[in-house]
């Protein structure tokens, strides 16, 4: 949701704020309805704030009309509302009554209503309609106590005590003028990662906050406080304990694999990375023989073995990746695969044993929805493994194991380069399965990874083949009120997928169907011109699937549907319904979404680009959903 970032470093300079700017940058797919930064040094008598509706750039703008003072140390927010609409006046950081301290925060405060009527009680005033706010204004409260109790400030003991009174979920972080050498901040059920330099460090709500000032990094465990100063970094629990196991950790990807890098939009970049988040999620993952080996997924082999289920639990995007691997682990591994929507999960008290895998799919690996279901998981007994594309995050640290994908940091908010990836990982943990519990031969096991090791080839193909097409079609259609999206078998989940981008970029009413469904009620939708896309599996080895496919086709196209299909080269099936086709390069049917979501990928960022829309911030949404 919202991105945090805060600095504290050696002297006095423009530094601070730099620091805060750039990482507000890098997190702004977090949320961008407003931005600020608060500033402290050694001379201020009150914390130096500047906040503004709207995009970041509104924010740097106003900072080179009116420069701030000199700094020391810092914190920057990028927000999503959750609470209170986005104006400037509810923008972040907000300031305790005598303007000493600034915090800011990401999450939802549930108690904030209580507290604040408390407040009101005794006077405090309040000029925004945000929880944060209200913490603000608390935490004004609590330093005041504090240094009536011991006669010194403690902001960091201050802010624990406040910890302590808040319920639901938060990342705070908080500055105050009379300790400006120090930066604190508390988390639960909120991400927040430091960043360690020489003679500074470092807060993010995820390390892409800091990467361009340093690889090492550090997380924070639930239900801790950190104090930054310019050399040292001190966590405790809220209470005040020392924690010294957290675990520091090297940022794998490189400042610049952040940047546009000369493509006009993020999205566009990370379609194009699709092959090579495929090739590096398999990197690594083979021994000489041709075996798969999970090593760092820790999870013995004989626990493996006795899995009898699985259940993925995830959202949106990643969901419909388990709905890929449902069709692939199955066939298999000849065991259940359930899959279930995160926030639908553990309101439905569903079945888990110690024999249930809980595989947990998300890209952030923030996601709130995600992170309830595992946990409930847990505490039923059964094991979880996330499949997760960032370090550092919450997901896989509360999970028994993860297996990372590697697709780069992902910044457009349409997820794309994480599908294809996360369906990888599902593909090799499926196969690692069927390996350890012998439900397929080795020598059936490595020709299908031959084939997974052929894919990113395959997508790239689709890339340099296909795009011009896309984008004709897109110029037909651009002006459609709506479309319909239909797949059948692993083709499903990708016209889920594929509805979903458009849904997302191009604000455009669409529905993803089984085609085996239309004939029950969507059918009822299609009128003269309506676009319908299509999925027609391989007729290799899957005729009747094939043919059944081809029938929906005709039924739409009967009813004056302008159809868009996509289908295995040289298909002559597709050519006489097909108003226009996308062409995939013939594979496995299992592995076809690695290549079959490609078009639509592009297809919907084209829709998008050609209605004018912002392609990676479209409105309303936020990349990382860390509330519930
Ligand atoms: C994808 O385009 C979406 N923005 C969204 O559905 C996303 O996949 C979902 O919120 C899950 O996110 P996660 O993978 O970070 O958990």
């Amino acid at each position: 949701m919202c991105g945090i970032v805060g600095y504290i470093g050696e002297s006095t300079c423009g530094k601070p704020l730099e620091v805060c700017l750039q990482g507000l940058q890098r997190l702004e797919y977090r949320g961008y309805d407003s931005a600020g930064v608060a500033l402290v040094n050694n001379q201020m008598t009150q914390v130096a704030v500047r906040k503004k509706a709207g995009r970041l750039s509104n924010l740097i703008d106003d900072i080179q009309r009116e420069s701030l003072p000199e700094a020391i140390g810092a914190i920057g927010h990028t927000r999503w509302a959750t609470n209170g609409a986005p104006s400037d006046v509810n923008a972040h950081p907000h300031t305790s009554s005598d303007g000493q301290i600034a915090i800011i925060h990401n999450g939802i405060i549930e108690n904030a209503n209580t507290l604040k009527i408390a407040l009101q009680s005794e006077g405090y005033v309040f000029s925004s309609g945000t929880d944060t706010e209200v913490a603000a204004k608390l935490l004004g409260k609590i330093a005041q106590l504090v240094i009536e109790e011991t006669g010194k400030p403690d902001l960091f003991e201050a802010l624990r005590r406040m910890a302590r009174m808040l319920t639901g979920a938060f990342t705070i972080l908080a500055v105050d003028v009379r300790q400006p050498n120090i930066v604190v901040g508390a988390r639960h059920d909120s991400p927040l990662v430091v960043g360690l330099g020489q003679g500074e460090n470092f807060l993010g709500s995820d390390v892409a906050a800091f990467v361009a000032y340093t690889k090492e990094a550090m997380e924070l465990g639930q239900d801790e406080a950190v104090c930054i100063d310019a050399h040292n970094v001190t966590v405790t629990d809220f209470y005040g304990n020392e924690v010294h196991d957290s675990h520091r950790f090297i940022i794998d990807w490189d400042a610049t694999a952040a940047e546009k890098g000369g493509w006009d939009s993020f999205m566009n970049k990370e379609i194009h990375e699709d092959p090579a988040a495929v090739r590096e999620t398999l990197l690594g993952r083979f021994n000489t023989k041709g075996d798969i080996v999970l090593d760092e997924v820790h999870i013995d082999e004989e626990d493996f073995r006795s899995i009898d289920k699985i259940i993925v639990v995830a959202c949106g995007t990643a969901s419909y990746a388990g709905l890929v691997a449902k069709y692939a682990i199955e066939h298999w591994v000849r065991i259940p695969v359930e899959i279930e929507l995160a926030h639908e999960f553990r309101y439905r008290d569903p079945i888990l044993t110690s024999r249930t895998l809980v595989v947990a799919i998300s890209q952030s690996g923030e996601t709130m929805d995600t992170l309830m279901a595992l946990r409930h998981a847990r505490e039923q007994g059964s094991k979880v493994l996330a499949i997760c594309n960032t370090q550092g995050s919450t997901i896989p640290r509360e999970s028994d194991a993860v297996l990372y994908t590697h697709a780069g940091p992902e910044i457009a908010v349409a997820s794309t380069k994480a599908f294809v990836a996360q369906i990888t990982a599902t593909y090799l943990i499926g196969l690692y399965l069927a390996q350890v519990k012998g439900t397929m031969f080795r020598d059936e096991i490595h020709q299908i990874i031959e084939q997974l090791n052929a894919m990113p080839d395959k997508i790239q193909h689709v890339l340099d083949t296909q795009s011009e097409v896309v984008l004709e079609a897109a110029k037909a259609m651009k002006d459609a009120h709506s479309f319909l999206f239909l797949g059948r078998h692993v083709g499903y989940p990708v016209a889920l997928e594929g509805a979903l981008k458009l849904k997302e970029i191009a604000y455009t009413f669409t529905e993803g169907f089984a085609a085996g469904e239309l004939k029950h009620g969507p059918i009822a939708l299609v009128d003269a011109g309506e676009p319908v896309v299509i999925i027609v599996p391989s007729a290799r080895g899957r005729n009747t699937l094939h043919n059944k496919v081809i029938s929906a086709i005709e039924e739409v196209k009967a009813r004056g549907a302008y159809t868009i299909v996509i289908a295995e080269e040289n298909d002559p099936d597709v050519n006489k319904y097909a108003d226009v086709i996308f062409w995939r390069p013939s594979c496995p049917t299992l592995l076809s979404p690695l290549v079959d979501v490609v078009p639509l990928q592009l297809f919907a960022m084209d829709i998008a680009t050609l209605k004018g829309f912002d392609i990676d911030k479209p409105r309303n949404l936020a990349k990382s959903v860390t509330v519930e």
